[in-house]
């Protein structure tokens, strides 16, 4: 049958999920192989040539990866997709692929730190220049451009702070000055936001996060035209071997079939938690897109269908008030990721941020009071339950 016509919910739940073709078993099986065997000489050397379509090896490509990519691409619009062992692998990946020394990035300011340690730490080495820019603001981003910049690399909601980014203006200006819109869609999922509707050239998730959404694997993947996906990203992920495994890529083919069930309660919850904390007497500030008080708000509702799960806020007084309250909670588990189908707290100043310098913390928001909440899909009144007994004791 034809997928393409099909709604988002049975897109999630039909593409890349065929039967096995041999046993007509409901669930395909998971390619465990690390290689893949051939008749003859003639046979694989069609197949190496690329004269003739067949498996190589188990670290460029696997049958049970193929039906995962299919899924993805089919949900955020894309032509094709590139799954990887991780979203970091598939950040890095990706940069290989479209930079080369002499290069300039510009960058969304706030960013999960991986990203901003690989940027700083790594591309540096390879005279890549980064400038970090708040990219809510277009006019900034306009300012930065250079004869050398390649591209703009932009996370929406940004990772703490949740600022946004305007897709539609800022994949404007990058067609008028003829950069690459990256776009990290990790917090959103294409449940809520399709970056390539809105002009971007590339969508890259941190699969470890909602779209596997059970908190037991890590993953990644880059959605965009197919010959960027089959030609260009095909050296640096054979070469670095940052190809997701086969176990993996079923774990997430089979958590993305209850991604929009996942994400309307994920959204349902976090709104009411982000209500209740803008309420409190001990909470001086909350981040969240679905709040009227979001200064974004009105694009959040432009760009994005649901808020997603992720709130940030300060309580009164401080890291020592911010920690006491952390460590008083009872069924919030303080750990960093997000996206699972339990709620996770986490400091980032000490946690996810703490490879930015803290002079750069400060000054793009993430103060050291600032905690960050993936919400998840238990009972709200439970989440909430625990928040407040933790902030009666502090
Ligand atoms: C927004 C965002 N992008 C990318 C990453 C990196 O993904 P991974 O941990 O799967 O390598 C993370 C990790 O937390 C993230 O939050």
């Amino acid at each position: 049958m034809d997928y393409r016509k099909l709604g988002f919910c049975s897109k999630a739940v039909h593409v890349g999920s065929d039967p096995c073709p041999v046993t007509g078993a409901l669930v395909s099986p998971i390619y465990q192989t690390s290689t893949y065997t051939y008749e003859n000489t003639e046979e694989a050397g069609k197949i190496f040539s690329g004269e003739k379509f067949g498996y190589l090896y188990g670290r460029d490509h696997s049958p049970t990866e193929y039906q995962l990519e299919e899924k993805i691409a089919a949900l955020e619009g894309g032509e094709d997709c590139k799954a990887f062992a991780s979203g970091m692998a598939a950040i890095a990946a990706t940069m290989f692929a479209l930079l080369e020394a002499g290069d300039h990035v510009i960058c969304t300011d706030v960013v999960y730190g991986g990203t901003y340690g690989l940027f700083t730490k790594i591309f540096s080495k390879y005279k890549v220049d980064v400038t970090f820019v708040d990219t809510s603001d277009v006019a900034a981003v306009e300012k930065a451009v250079r004869k050398n910049t390649k591209l703009v690399y932009v996370e929406t909601p940004a990772n703490p702070t949740l600022k946004l980014t305007d897709l539609a203006k800022v994949s404007a200006l990058c067609r008028s000055f003829g950069l690459k819109l990256v776009v990290d869609n990790t917090f959103m999922t294409p449940y809520f936001q399709r970056p390539l509707e809105f002009g971007a050239d590339l969508v890259i998730h941190s699969a470890t996060k909602y779209l596997g959404g059970h908190g037991d694997a890590i993953a990644g993947a880059v959605v965009g035209p197919r010959e960027f996906i089959k030609e260009g990203l095909h050296q640096p992920v054979t070469k670095i071997g940052a190809l997701i495994s086969p176990f993996t890529a079923f774990l997430i083919r089979r958590g993305i079939q209850t991604l929009p069930l996942r994400m309307e309660k994920h959204n349902a919850n976090a709104m009411k938690v982000a209500e209740y904390l803008s309420s409190h007497p001990k909470i001086e500030r909350v981040n969240y897109p679905g709040l009227p008080s979001h200064p974004q708000h009105e694009l959040a509702k432009k760009q994005m269908s649901g808020f997603g799960g992720l709130i940030s806020f300060e309580v009164k007084g401080g890291l020592e008030k911010a920690r006491a309250f952390v460590d008083g909670l009872e069924m919030i588990r303080l750990a960093v990721s997000l996206g699972d189908v339990g709620s996770l707290i986490q400091h980032p100043a000490s946690m996810t941020h703490k490879s930015v310098p803290p002079e750069v913390r400060r000054a793009t928001g993430i103060t050291d009071g600032l905690i960050r909440i993936s919400c998840g899909i238990e009972d709200v009144e439970d989440i909430i339950a625990d928040i407040d007994q933790a902030l009666s004791r502090i």
